[in-house]
């Protein structure tokens, strides 16, 4: 799990999206992290600590002042004890609390004794949000070192104040940001990732296609992980999906393999890792109607004519940049994504066999292999998508 063991200390501080921890409680918990709670007195007006200390397991720090059994004093405790601290939500008091040194309960006194990353989710209503002092505030955290999880448009929570930015971020996104705190080293700092995910759809008249079941998890996971290692711009291709946004991604969303074969050219200048992780439709019809067809007695063919291969045509424009294709073989995996490696002018190859359990369409996990040009073959086991992601960009640096 993606979170395993993981010591995490969730602050939270008095807004509305206060009961939204609940659900990241929960979640992080999955995940495998252990987490504590510490609340300051505001947020105490919007969820009882008995909520939390239920869903976390363990006592919730309520004062700054707590003494341990032994003696200990919680907050210096606590702060050594986290591997990072997410202030979630984060109100407009606490960030200012925050920011200019306060230590005068649980959430801004163990930040002051911590030296941990900290993730900062503020949340409150777009006029406090556009405050020029709170954003002077946010300012001065980011500067500071603090990881902010910028507040969303949207409705927010009182009815009369309709949509507006300062609605907390997604839950994905602030998980993202946990799990880019938790890498410690930033290996692809600087760096521009392209990354193509999902399906190509092949239209042959106005309301049919060919397809496949590919549903573009691995690759949103891959621009998720690749935010998580710290690069500077991540570009991901995708086709059709109704997977979410991920966190600080590009995302540019196409239908047919020539869709993608021209945006992947349009965003290949400059690019220093491609990720080929999507299942390019290999044919397309070699005509469209332009009404839809209609049924007759008797059989339909459809004449089929070959894509571009994007992946093939990318590496006879490679200079520096460092190529990775990925291999769906339900047959000698290994010889075919070799060959593939080297026809395609690849520096590694992720292949996998969508009969292996846990490793097909669609799935949330995945069983590959990663090859490289000199030979080498990396059997990884069974992990969730978004692990094979940081595994195999791990491995490319
Ligand atoms: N690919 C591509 N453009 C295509 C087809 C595939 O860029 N028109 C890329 C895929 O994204 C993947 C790699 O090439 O990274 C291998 O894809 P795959 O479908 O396994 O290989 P093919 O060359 O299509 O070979 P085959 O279908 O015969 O196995």
């Amino acid at each position: 799990m993606i979170f395993d063991g993981k010591k995490i200390v969730l602050a939270i501080s008095g807004g509305i999206a206060a009961y939204k921890s609940c659900e990241l409680l929960r979640e992080l918990r999955r995940k495998g992290a252990n987490v504590r709670v510490m609340m300051t007195p505001g947020a105490r007006e919007f969820v009882a600590p008995l909520t939390f200390a239920a869903l976390s397991e363990h006592p919730v720090l309520t004062d700054a002042f707590a003494l341990s059994e032994n003696a200990e004093i919680e907050h210096i405790k606590w702060a050594r004890w986290a591997e990072v601290i997410v202030v979630c939500p984060a109100t407009a008091n606490t960030i200012a609390r925050i920011a200019h040194g306060f230590a005068d309960e649980p959430v801004s006194v163990t930040i002051r004794a911590a030296r941990v990353p900290i993730v900062i989710c503020p949340a409150m209503n777009s006029a406090m949000w556009e405050d020029r002092l709170v954003q002077r505030n946010v300012t001065l955290l980011r500067e500071a070192g603090y990881r902010i999880v910028e507040p969303e448009q949207g409705p927010l929570a009182t009815s009369s104040e309709g949509e507006g930015w300062g609605r907390l971020a997604r839950l994905e996104w602030v998980l993202s940001a946990l799990l880019a705190a938790l890498q410690g080293e930033q290996p692809l700092k600087g760096k521009k990732i392209l990354i193509t995910a999902g399906r190509t759809e092949e239209y042959f008249d106005p309301v049919r296609m060919l397809t496949n079941p590919s549903s573009g998890k691995m690759g949103f996971a891959l621009s998720e992980a690749a935010v998580a290692l710290g690069a500077e711009k991540v570009v991901l291709v995708h086709g059709p999906t109704n997977l979410p946004a991920p966190y600080k991604v590009q995302r540019v969303p196409v239908v047919s393999a020539a869709d993608m074969y021209k945006a992947a050219m349009a965003h290949y200048e400059g690019t220093d890792i491609l990720v080929m992780s999507a299942a390019v439709s290999d044919y397309r019809p070699a005509s469209v109607s332009s009404e839809k067809i209609k049924k007759l007695p008797g059989k339909l063919t459809l004449e089929l004519e070959s894509t571009e291969d994007i992946l093939y045509a990318l590496g006879q424009r490679k200079t520096k940049a460092i190529h990775v294709g990925f291999a769906v073989e339900t047959f000698d995996e290994i010889e075919n994504a070799r060959s593939k490696l080297r026809r395609k002018n690849l520096d590694f190859i992720v292949v996998n066999n969508p009969r292996d359990t846990g490793a097909g369409f669609g799935t949330d996990t995945n069983q590959v292999a990663i090859l490289d040009a000199k030979g080498n073959i990396e059997k990884l086991p069974l992990l969730s998508k978004l692990e094979v992601a940081l595994q195999i960009l791990k491995r490319i640096l």
